[in-house]
């Protein structure tokens, strides 16, 4: 019986998707990207060598794996070709196994420079975007004029839409946001360029699906980002502008909602987030001037928590059961990931929030808004930490009694199972209890 699984963060992103898709590939015959851009960043280890992806999906470093990206992506083109060249100086040819769906939104130059005038017009209270125009192609997809993949086959149709999509945005560019405008010859130029090397990758996305799925075949979803950072459902306008949670995978590829078969969340075992709005289990910490919380510094530090796209220091807390619980039921959650356990190993309480205490009531319930969130005070239990190393344990009754009970707690608390624990970067660092895809 063939699987169809989707993959996504259950937090705000970088919970460590990319080493769990590149790992259960192993029984994928394809992996399908729905939603997001470039401003994803995942990150792959195998046998000590890092790998970064943005946009290809993280089933490339496996040679008999397909790899899709499916219309619910935004496209920047020099962001495609840039990681086509670094996979290929690596030996990696993703040119013959990867294909690209008709339908995907392009991001052009002006969406850069609209993210990075908006950004600035909200000063103080910026998003924090990684400035790669992703919020801004999405506008226009929504707005019904944006470009799309399809349109880079027909020269003179393509040269007539880009024209008036820029003479549109160029206006509020320089008269709205003084703002220099993004150059229409260049970008046409460029953008023909690069539909060379593309064109050969163009498919029906959802045929191809369809195709596989009539033939038994495997196919694992990849989300990026992360459910909090959802359009709708995350903490607005503090978000991204796609589906993060599972639903994208439908929506963002051409699957059937009956075709999915199993959601696997990642948890990573503490919480980080890049970038502005709230974070009720924050331990705020500022590595530029080395000031903040010890435990914040700590979570940073042996995590390594810098963003893999922007290199931004990502903020870290405590896990937080409010947001999660909300999290695995909005995706239909069927299985855990829980991911760098290990970077918990040398603190001596942990502690896991398991409710908001919100104007004077305590509450299992999200907030309404940003503001609410930021209202809102953690009430934590804790539990004794097990200041032993994890990293790489091999199974798991070797887990030090301690690691285990804090993963029997986060089982109790979301009642989902953990079927996968990740103890370190590295593709074999990895407690597989139950395969997704048996
Ligand atoms: P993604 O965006 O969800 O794919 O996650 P990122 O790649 O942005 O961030 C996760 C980071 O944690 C990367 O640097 C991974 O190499 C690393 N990582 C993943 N799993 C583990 C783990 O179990 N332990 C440790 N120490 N690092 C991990
Ligand atoms: P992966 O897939 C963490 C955050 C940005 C910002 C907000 C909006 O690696 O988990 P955008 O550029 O999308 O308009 O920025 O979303 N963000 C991410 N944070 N991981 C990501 O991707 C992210 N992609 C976007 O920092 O707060
Ligand atoms: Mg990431």
């Amino acid at each position: 019986m063939s699987k169809n699984v989707v993959i996504i963060g259950t937090q705000w992103g970088d919970e460590g998707k990319g080493k769990v898709v590149d790992l259960i590939t192993d029984k994928a015959k394809c992996v399908v990207r729905f939603q997001g851009g470039h401003n994803a960043g995942h990150t792959l280890v195998i046998n000590g060598k890092k790998t970064v992806l943005h946009l290809i999906p993280s089933g490339i470093l496996r040679d008999n794996v397909q790899c899709m990206i499916g219309h619910g992506v935004v496209l920047s083109l020099p962001a495609l070709m840039k990681e086509m060249r670094e996979l290929e100086d690596a030996g990696v040819n993703a040119k013959d196994r990867l294909k690209i769906s008709h339908g995907c939104p392009l991001i052009l130059p002006h969406h850069i420079a609209l993210d990075s005038a908006r950004e600035i017009k909200r000063g103080k209270s910026a998003i924090g975007t990684t400035g790669n125009g992703i919020g801004p192609a999405y506008e226009d997809k929504v707005a019904r004029r944006g470009l799309k993949v399809a349109d880079l086959l027909d020269e003179r149709l393509f040269a007539e839409k880009l024209r008036e999509v820029m003479d549109y945005h160029n206006f509020a560019l320089k008269l709205y946001y003084n703002h220099k405008e993004a150059n229409f010859q260049e970008t046409f130029d460029e953008a023909m360029m690069q539909a060379e090397v593309v064109r050969p990758m163009i498919c029906d996305v959802t045929a191809e699906i369809h195709n596989m799925i009539a033939n038994n075949e495997n196919i694992l979803f990849e989300g990026a980002q992360g459910a909090l950072l959802d359009i709708d459902q995350g903490t607005y306008p503090f978000v991204t502008s796609s589906n993060t949670t599972s639903g994208g995978a439908v929506t963002g590829s051409g699957a059937g909602v009956l075709d999915m078969d199993e959601v696997v969340g990642i948890v990573k075992a503490y919480t980080t987030r890049v970038g502005g709005g709230p974070f009720p289990t924050e331990l705020i910490y500022d590595m530029a001037t080395d000031t903040g919380d010890a435990i914040g510094k700590e979570l940073g530090t042996v995590g390594h928590e810098f963003g893999a796209t922007t290199g931004r220091q990502r903020r870290c807390g405590w896990l937080d059961i409010v947001t999660l619980k909300r999290s695995l039921k909005l995706n239909s959650v069927s299985s855990i990931c829980l991911t760098k356990l290990d970077v918990l190993d040398n603190i001596d309480t942990i502690k896991i929030c398991i409710a908001y205490e919100l104007d004077g009531t305590q509450t299992i319930n999200p907030p309404f808004t940003s503001e609410g969130y930021e209202r809102a005070k953690p009430v934590y239990i804790e539990m004794p930490g097990w200041k032993t190393s994890t990293i790489g344990t091999k199974s798991y009754d070797a887990l030090p009694k301690n690691a285990q009970d804090y993963i029997k707690k986060i089982e109790e608390l979301t009642e989902v199972s953990i079927d996968i624990i990740s103890t370190g970067p590295d593709r074999d660092e990895t407690l597989v209890l139950k395969h997704p895809f048996n």
